[in-house]
């Protein structure tokens, strides 16, 4: 049983099986798939996040927040290159666990990026929905309260959950659903629609700096940092900075552990190397392109904003729109929120689209029942029941739980697979050292260590409950993968007839991997 916790599944394996049955259609190229990663990562996280983020916890300080948690996805994302060029396959951090961690890692890292995509898609139809309701807001029109938000919220400062007289969030639940369609019917056309999406939000983020600009007043960045440039806890116990009444950390670091949200995405670029048409070098470029891209817009934006009104006054819904609305400017706050509903979907395309095909990948690795998730639809080849399932767990997700719950889960969740993509290529520089690597991070191990240590910090930022959220979702997914996933392991077959074969490894050790052999 130890053997196939640990059961590494071989490069060699991996790039035999893309030569296979079932591919997906290699259509994407480096301006697709730089778009692809834009389309996953500028949206709620830029559009929402950021008022409650500079209003409750960083202030005008969260220019910073924004430098902080994009150097740690800088880090991230260079070993996610490294990997993808490596790796070219779908299954993104679940495949490269495979290959360096063992089994019982990648199912851990698999599960950990339905939080990242699913649950995060959940989230970012909140902040579609918001910017909807902002929109029609602007003709006079308002949703009835029963169908404007989540049933369901948490109270941090006594700790408790309670109900908020609602019964769903229609928006979001509507935001999926049409996703969902677009999904099924071919990443072709959902590549194209998302390039469409991706057009228009840069126009109006560059909208928001352009004009926005020209509405600063400096005086609203003093105080900068009004609670402080730290922010840290360990597991609820204060280390570094202020606290608020709940005795959540408040600071600098504390927001950007908040709106490291708004990174999320780039490394989806990764989840489809399958799709790319010369993945090895498309792929990195995808990734660190789009990165790059919008860490420079968010800090402008930011700046902006929190120039434009005091820190205090931001709104904690629809802040950029809100912005032009408060100075005025109805047209722009017209154009922005209609700007933010379609380019906040977007995200969610994207961010399903992603998770559809981390499922694929683990259903093909037997973690998953793979008549049903590695279905390819004959005629739309597109992961269609997968794409459906991960559809109505959004769409129940979104309709039910509120924001802030579930985008702090959600950072928690990336994080911890940040960490494990940042130390598998520590291991696998170690023992694949003469593994191609079309792209090689630079300055390993700095750049991994870096990446690790800056992530661990921003975890510790975020309020301690999430850290047992984490663990209540790790404990539900150790229980499908011993109730299911262990026992139809195709690797785990295969290493089993190897055992039967040869007893041990040519070593002398127990075999954990093929490769051994
Ligand atoms: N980065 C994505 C967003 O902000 C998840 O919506």
């Amino acid at each position: 049983m130890r053997s196939q916790l640990l059961a590494k599944k071989p490069l060699k394996l991996l790039l035999d099986e893309m030569a296979g049955e079932h591919r997906l259609l290699r259509v994407l190229g480096p301006v697709q798939l730089t778009s692809l990663g834009v389309g996953a990562i500028i949206g709620a996280g830029i559009f929402v996040a950021t008022g409650n983020a500079a209003h409750d916890v960083a202030g005008p300080a969260l220019m910073l927040s924004y430098v902080v948690a994009g150097s740690a996805c800088v880090f991230a994302a260079l070993c996610y290159a490294e990997f993808a060029s490596m790796v070219p396959v779908a299954g993104s951090a679940y495949t490269y666990a495979y290959t360096t961690l063992g089994e019982l890692f990648a199912w851990i890292i698999g599960w950990d990026l339905v939080l990242e995509y699913a649950v995060s898609a959940a989230t970012v139809t909140h902040g579609a929905s918001a910017y909807f309701q902002d929109l029609i807001g602007i003709f006079g029109l308002k949703l009835p309260q029963a169908l404007s938000r989540a049933p369901f919220d948490f109270d941090a400062t006594l700790g408790k959950w309670y109900a908020t007289g609602t019964l769903l969030d229609s928006p979001a639940l509507l935001v999926t659903a049409l996703v969902t369609v677009i999904l099924v019917i071919g990443i072709k056309e959902s590549a194209s629609f998302n390039a469409a999406m991706v057009m228009l939000k840069l126009a109006i983020v560059l909208l928001v700096i352009g004009l926005g600009v020209f509405y600063i007043n400096p005086k609203n960045w003093h105080p900068f940092s009004p609670y402080g440039l730290t922010g840290v806890s360990f597991f609820g116990k204060t280390l570094f900075g202020q606290t608020d009444a709940g005795g959540q950390p408040m600071g600098m670091l504390a927001g950007g552990a908040i709106i490291f949200f708004a990174y999320i995405g780039f490394d989806s670029v990764s989840t489809h190397a399958e799709e790319a048409r010369n993945p090895q070098r498309d792929v990195p470029i995808g990734i660190i392109t789009s990165l790059i891209l919008c860490t420079v817009l968010y800090i402008a934006v930011t700046a902006v904003l929190t120039g434009m009104v005091p820190y205090n006054k931001l709104d904690i819904n629809a802040p950029v729109a809100d912005a032009f609305k408060q100075q005025g400017l109805t047209w722009a706050q017209l154009l922005i929120s209609l700007g933010a509903v379609a380019g906040i979907t977007s995200v969610v395309l994207v961010t399903m689209l992603s998770q559809a095909r981390i499922l694929l990948a683990m259903a093909r690795d037997g973690l998953l029942p793979a008549k049903f998730f590695a279905a390819v639809h004959e005629r739309f080849r597109t992961p269609w029941k997968s794409t459906i399932v991960t559809g109505i767990f959004v769409g129940t997700t979104a309709a039910l739980l509120p924001i802030d719950v579930l985008l702090t889960l959600v950072n928690i969740g990336t994080l911890l697979a940040f960490v494990i993509v940042c130390s598998a290529v520590l291991i696998m520089r170690r023992t694949h050292p003469n593994a191609e690597r079309p792209f090689r991070a630079p300055l390993v191990p700095l750049v991994p260590i870096l990446g690790i240590a800056i992530c661990l910090l921003l975890m510790f930022s975020l309020p301690a409950e999430n850290w047992l959220r984490l663990l209540v979702w790790l404990l539900i997914g150790f229980a499908i993968y011993f109730g299911y996933g262990r026992k139809h392991s195709v690797m785990a077959r295969r290493l089993e007839r190897e055992i039967i074969k040869h007893g041990v490894s040519p070593a002398g050790s127990p075999v954990t991997s093929v490769d051994e052999l």
